[in-house]
C-alpha cells in the first residue's frame, strides 16, 4: 500500500498544490501519493491559481492538471501524514478531527525546516508579485527534508 500524504491550505490554489507537485517530484511514485485540499470551499473542482502554476512551471514541476478540492473529515482515515501550510489551517483541521490519532497525522509544513516555531507559509494570493516563488522556496526546502524523512521510513 503506497503511503498517502495530504498538504492542506485555506483556498486550494496557492499553497498547497504547489507542496503537492513539489513533494510529489522528490517521492517515488510506487510508494507514495500526495494529494491537496482546501479548508474552503471557494475554488472546488478549479485549476490551481495562474501564478503558483507559472512557477511550479519555471521549476519543471507541472501542477495544471490538479483540481481544488475541499477538505473531507474522511482524510483523517484516508491519509497518513496531513501537513497545513498555516496555523489558522491548523485550527480549522484540528477543529474537525475525532481523536488524538487524528489530531496528530497534522502537521504544520515549516516545522520540518523550523522545528517547533510554528512559522506560517505566507499566503501569497494578495500578496505582492515576487510572494509565489518566496512560497516556492520554503515549501521546496521543507519538502527536502520532508522527502528524505519519508524515504527513509517507508521504503
Ligand atoms: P491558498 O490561497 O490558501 O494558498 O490557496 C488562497 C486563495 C484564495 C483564497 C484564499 C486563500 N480566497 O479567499 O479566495
Amino acid at each position: 500500500m503506497p503511503i498517502k500524504i495530504l498538504m492542506v491550505c485555506l483556498g486550494n490554489i496557492c499553497r498547497s498544490p504547489l507542496a503537492q507537485g513539489i513533494l510529489a517530484s522528490k517521492l517515488p511514485k510506487e510508494n507514495f501519493i500526495v494529494d491537496s485540499a482546501g479548508t474552503g470551499s471557494w475554488h472546488i473542482d478549479r485549476q490551481p491559481d495562474e501564478r503558483s502554476i507559472a512557477v511550479a512551471i519555471k521549476h519543471n514541476i507541472d501542477i495544471a492538471k490538479q483540481k481544488g478540492r475541499q477538505f473531507a473529515k474522511n482524510d483523517f482515515d484516508a491519509f497518513d501524514y496531513i501537513y497545513v501550510m498555516d496555523n489558522s489551517n491548523y485550527h480549522d483541521v484540528i477543529d474537525l478531527a475525532h481523536n488524538q490519532e487524528q489530531k496528530s497525522k497534522v502537521q504544520l509544513i515549516l516545522n520540518e525546516l523550523f522545528p517547533n516555531e510554528n512559522v506560517d507559509v505566507p499566503d501569497p494570493y494578495y500578496g505582492v508579485s515576487n510572494g509565489f516563488e518566496v512560497v516556492y522556496q520554503m515549501l521546496d526546502e521543507t519538502c527536502d527534508i520532508i522527502a528524505k524523512k519519508l524515504i527513509g521510513k517507508h521504503t
